[in-house]
């Protein structure tokens, strides 16, 4: 229970309507995996500059902008990366998020290696829920969907070790889903977690950053893949458990738990975005697809104005209140108009590892 006072929270809306509810964090840029669809080996080799310590926002930073997004009407946060598990101390930073007032959920996206031997220490933080990114429980198809970098037990007991100490909002595994890639080895993943109380969400394959190759000739659809798994275990929908949910739920008819399907290609979602992403460098960013950010570490850091939140509740309230994006809407939008793809945007979106998806 938060002990301090509930703030005045003065909501905040965007062009479209849309309030600001989630704040996902990046915490680190840097990722252990080179997951291809994300963070390719050929260009993040040894030689890449990643952020240095300075550069990234201090602990202190991302408290302040998480306590002045829950004045404007935040809720949830999500740390994310790269790997979130590679900032030092992050328990310590989530027990400080946990007491801000009005975050009702706090959750954490990992790719599990690092997780075993950290779980306890963020449960006790007060962490409310942990998604682990897994594709595949085939050794071989794990290793190239992980870059080659990932150990599939070490991931798998990372995940039993969430499962096994509980969170009070539970545990989830995200798998993006490739033609031809793992969309074959579904099927098994699904299996391992059914009956258990871990809930599986297929990611539809997006064309996020610019260095993946995206081609929608690669994505599975939700459709094909609930057709799929219908056929080996009968799905009933089950309604949203809030406005706007990012993935469409369905139950297991023989009561075998619940699977999300979340289709940001096929289906849209953006109408009841109520998004904003943080990069672990302070820029803040309105949409999973924007050309560009707003510098907050500047505001943050601004000598003149030290220890004023003012002017950073200002800039925060003034990108959301002039946000029109609808980017996945607009790529439906062009292809049933058969215009130009939007990967007219290629070579200025930003990169998935950079603000964590
Ligand atoms: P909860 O419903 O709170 O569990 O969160 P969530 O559904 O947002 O889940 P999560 O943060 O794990 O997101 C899962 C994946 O959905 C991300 O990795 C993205 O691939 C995709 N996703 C999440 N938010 C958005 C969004 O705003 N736009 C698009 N296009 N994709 C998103
Ligand atoms: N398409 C869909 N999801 C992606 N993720 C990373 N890159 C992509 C992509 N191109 C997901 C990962 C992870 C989260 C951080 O983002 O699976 O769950
Ligand atoms: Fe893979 Fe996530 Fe790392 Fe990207 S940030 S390379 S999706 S584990
Ligand atoms: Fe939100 Fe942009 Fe994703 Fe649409 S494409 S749901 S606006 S983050």
């Amino acid at each position: 229970m938060n002990a301090e006072p509930l703030p005045t929270v003065r909501p905040t809306k965007d062009q479209l309507n849309r309030p600001l509810r989630d704040l996902r964090i990046s915490v680190m840029d840097r990722c252990n995996f080179r997951c291809p669809y994300c963070m390719s080996d050929s260009i993040y080799h040894e030689g890449f500059s990643f952020l240095t310590p300075d550069e990234r926002l201090s602990f202190d930073e991302i408290e302040r902008v998480a306590r002045v997004a829950a004045e404007l009407g935040v809720t949830k946060l999500r740390l994310t990366g790269g790997e979130p598990l590679l900032r030092p101390n992050l328990p310590e930073l989530v027990a400080r998020l946990v007491r801000i007032p009005g975050i009702e959920d706090i959750a954490l996206t990992t790719n599990g290696m690092l997780l075993a031997r950290q779980v306890t220490a963020l449960r006790a933080a007060g962490l409310h829920r942990v998604t682990v990114s897994l594709d595949s429980l085939d050794p071989a198809v794990f290793a190239r969907m992980s870059g080659g970098r990932g150990d599939l037990q070490t991931v798998l007991d990372g995940i039993e070790a969430a499962r096994a100490i509980g969170f009070p909002h539970g545990v989830k595994i995200n798998t993006v889903v490739q033609r031809d890639v793992n969309d074959a080895s579904v099927p098994k993943l699904l299996a391992q977690f059914r009956h258990t109380d871990v809930i599986v969400r297929l990611i539809e394959y997006m064309d996020v950053g610019n260095r993946n190759g995206w081609d929608r000739a690669d994505v599975v659809t939700s459709r094909e893949m609930m057709t799929r798994i219908d056929a080996l275990w009968p799905l009933d929908p089950v309604s949203p458990a809030y406005r706007g949910e990012v993935a469409t739920r369905y139950r297991y008819v023989d009561g075998g738990g619940e699977i999300g399907f979340i289709s940001s290609v096929s289906a849209p979602f953006c109408g009841n975005c109520s998004r904003a992403r943080l990069s672990s460098d302070g820029q803040l960013f309105t949409c999973l697809f924007a050309t560009k950010g707003t510098d907050l570490r500047t505001v943050l850091r601004d000598a003149d104005h030290a220890g004023e939140d003012e002017p950073l509740r200002q800039a925060l309230a003034g990108i959301w209140h002039r946000r029109a994006d609808r980017y996945s809407e607009e790529r439906q939008e062009r292809r049933f108009r058969a215009e130009a793809s939007p990967e007219d945007r290629a070579g200025e979106k930003i990169e998935m590892h950079y603000i964590g998806g």
